[in-house]
């Protein structure tokens, strides 16, 4: 069987969302809830000299306000990444240090929203400032040594073959060029908020959006003290996290601290102008690409060396050298990443985290390369693909890029491409064509999940793993559905919940890949416990029998393979643009993808995660930037108005194919997960179109009217 696309299935959870009865952190009721708003800094650099909160607590119906004078105990958690982490190292109300504008210095709990926010306004704050450091030009790098955290232990930035710089020096053509992308803002749909219930002084229930619930469970046991059963995170939906969520930020530690000391369950949302400060972005990048070929367009070097940024409070390095021996093979490779520390909110993971902004750079720089050499893109990229990861020296495992870009060629038309810049018209507006190719590894992580058959005649499905709207309600039932031989209506999914069993984290388009090899093998083994062949058999035993249930739990986890193979999903995107010369105009008319990301289980939900991508990266090449004030230090952006992203009206319609075979070495089911390789290359080949278009090379995003003009 070489199954690779399964049916389109529709969502488990769509009705629910469409119904209002999906519910989200901020949603749940508890009695006798009390809100909590965050006081936040008006300076970028300094210390508070003085924070008067006594008009404040007089204010209409205030219960408390927390500064760091009478800061809640809590301990620093061991933050080591796969087991418990917060985003920022830096506890809340840890002093008076004042690192970037919008720190969370207070809070005020009252017994409403609007009450608390009206207090919160009339804390009064003195500090003594000194003048922030928001602009890279004046900041000082270093070779990043580590790529996130305090102890992290990816593979770190700096990485040679060969001899780079003695080979560009003799090369037939070569492409040496700075790319830059600025930083830019996480929005998902629903904002960030905490419930903290304590049942007693030692027995937490957080309800947070979180994309890692027993990693939230292991933080906030670690942060309070507490023996980790005696805490429980409950998030069954997340509107949209992109790595914004997958661990504890300040005003959800906060929260938990401020509701132990008061006794009283406790929520705190924050606005989305909060969150422009306080709940991560992606740092801004600048990228120099150095690439050399001989003149028949074999690829002889690579330079890569990346600049990013990050707070004074975490180590975040944005890792975009990750890509850069995966996708093209060159004998003379040079990786570097450096890092500075400015005063701004503290950078995180970003849907595909260093390959979305290194695929900027890479695909550039290989579409100016085809440009020089004369040769199509295309082909310059068949011609060079990697047959192993240069930097781990292991084979791929089950690659079909190749496959990819002949599909998407076809599909698109590419062989009647213009083959000047400007040749193209339409309407008076310039036409361009542009593509770039994808990737993303291949991660998976161990999961365990429960099954359980009743006498009704379903089976009940029951993992920690969340679904963050990408479809993993869906993905999981389909796959029991498969193994269970039920249709997909007597399957019901219980998630996100820590009282489930570990389904690992909704991170590195994982999901799929840990949970759906974990559901396979408890369907199997709920069979076995209940010694019959198929589960309508096992429903009429449990009839018969009189019994409640039968259950059994299955746990799967990655193994050796990852010693024989590397894991990587690739893809090509091809687009066109139209450019209006006279107003700057760049609208984005046509778009194919074609992915080969191992087996599909759902096609549906998978294409809709790959246009989910696309779209995202047609925001960061066409409007998304966030500047920070000079003087003040502020993000000159703070909500949906001004921080400008894409709507409909921006997007035409995205064709997306997938291509390739189950890629059994990776685990039982093949699949490789699909949430964020729609985005990268997306920027580039846009940008790519746009030379195409109007012979502009630009290679600083996002491409706004005046840099066509
Ligand atoms: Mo993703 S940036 O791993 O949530």
């Amino acid at each position: 069987m070489n199954k690779v696309i399964g049916a389109g299935v529709n969502r488990k959870d769509g009705r629910a969302k469409v119904m209002g009865t999906a519910t989200y952190a901020a949603e749940h009721q508890i009695p006798d809830l009390v809100h909590g708003y965050l006081v936040t800094a008006t300076i970028a650099n300094g210390q508070i000299k003085s924070i008067d909160t006594r008009t404040a607590e007089k204010a209409p119906g205030v219960i408390a306000v927390f500064t760091h004078k009478n800061a809640p105990k809590i301990f620093k958690p061991s933050n080591d990444f796969m087991n418990s982490k917060i985003y920022e190292a830096r506890l809340p109300l840890a002093d008076d240090k004042v690192h970037y504008a919008g720190q969370i210095i207070g809070l005020v709990v009252a017994d409403t929203f609007e009450r608390a926010r009206d207090a919160a306004h009339l804390v009064k704050v003195e500090y003594t400032t000194q003048k922030p450091l928001v602009d890279g030009k004046e900041a000082s790098f270093k070779e990043a040594a580590g790529m996130f955290g305090e102890e992290m232990k990816f593979e770190k930035g700096s990485f040679a073959t060969g001899n780079a710089a003695a080979e560009i020096a003799s090369a037939a053509a070569k492409v040496e060029a700075t790319y830059k992308t600025s930083t830019e803002l996480h929005a998902p749909m629903e904002p960030h908020a905490t419930i903290s219930h304590w049942q007693d002084a030692n027995s937490l229930t957080v309800y947070e959006p979180s994309q890692w619930v027993l990693g939230t469970q292991r933080t906030y046991a670690e942060l309070f003290g507490l023996p980790t059963e005696r805490v429980r995170i409950v998030t069954p939906f997340l509107g949209g996290a992109f790595g914004s969520k997958a661990f504890p930020w300040p005003h959800g530690i906060l929260c938990a601290a401020a509701a132990r000391k008061l006794q009283r369950p406790l929520k705190v949302v924050v606005s989305r102008r909060q969150m422009t400060a306080n709940t991560g972005h992606r740092s801004e990048t600048e990228q120099t690409l150095r690439l050399a070929a001989t003149a028949d367009g074999n690829l002889q070097v690579i330079a890569h060396e990346v600049k990013s940024y990050t707070s004074p409070v975490n180590v975040f390095t944005e890792p975009c050298t990750s890509i850069t021996p995966v996708m093209y093979a060159a004998p003379n490779l040079r990786l570097n990443q450096e890092l500075a520390v400015m005063n701004v909110g503290t950078p995180t993971f970003m849907r595909a985290p260093g390959e979305n902004p290194g695929m900027w750079a890479l695909e550039s720089a290989m579409d100016e390369l085809a440009w020089a050499l004369k040769i199509d893109p295309v082909e310059l990229r068949l011609k060079n693909e990697a047959k192993q990861h240069q930097r781990q020296g292991l084979p791929f495992s089950a690659k079909h890029f190749a496959e990819c870009l002949r599909v998407g060629a076809k599909e698109f038309g590419w062989k009647d491409r213009a083959k000047q810049p400007r040749s193209l018209t339409r309407d008076g507006k310039l036409i361009g064509w542009g593509m770039a190719a994808a990737t993303f590894p291949g991660l998976r992580g161990k999961a365990s999940v429960k099954v359980r058959l009743l006498p009704n005649g379903t089976a009940h499905i029951l993992t920690s793993g969340n679904d963050m709207g990408t479809g993993a309600y869906t993905v999981v039932a389909a796959t029991a559905a498969e193994a269970l031989g039920l249709p997909i209506e007597q399957i019901r999914v219980e998630m996100g919940d820590s009282l489930l069993p570990d389904g690992g984290m909704a991170g590195g388009s994982m999901m799929t890949a840990s949970l759906a090899p974990a559901v396979m093998s408890a369907c199997q083994e709920v069979l076995k416990t209940a010694k019959t062949k198929t589960a309508q058999e096992a429903f009429a035993n449990l009839r018969q029998s009189g019994r409640a249930a039968i259950e059994a739990t299955a746990s799967t986890a990655p193994g050796a393979e990852a010693k024989k193979w590397a894991f990587q999903s690739w893809g090509a995107h091809f687009c066109e643009v139209s450019v209006d010369e006279e107003i700057g105009r760049l609208r984005v008319t046509r778009w194919v993808s074609v992915m080969d990301i191992g087996r599909v289980i759902n096609s549906k939900t998978a294409a809709s995660q790959v246009r989910g991508g696309v779209i995202m990266g047609i925001g960061q090449a066409l409007m998304e930037e966030c500047h920070f004030d000079p003087n003040i230090g502020y993000p000159v952006v703070y909500d949906l108005a001004t921080y400008h992203f894409p709507a409909h009206a921006d997007i035409p319609r995205i064709e997306v194919a997938f291509v390739g075979e189950p890629d059994l070495n990776f685990n039982p089911v093949g699949a490789r997960g699909v949430g964020e390789i729609g985005i990268t290359g997306v920027s580039a080949a846009i940008a790519n179109a746009v030379y195409h278009a109007t012979g502009k090379r630009i290679r600083d995003l996002p491409i706004t009217p005046e840099k066509l003009l």
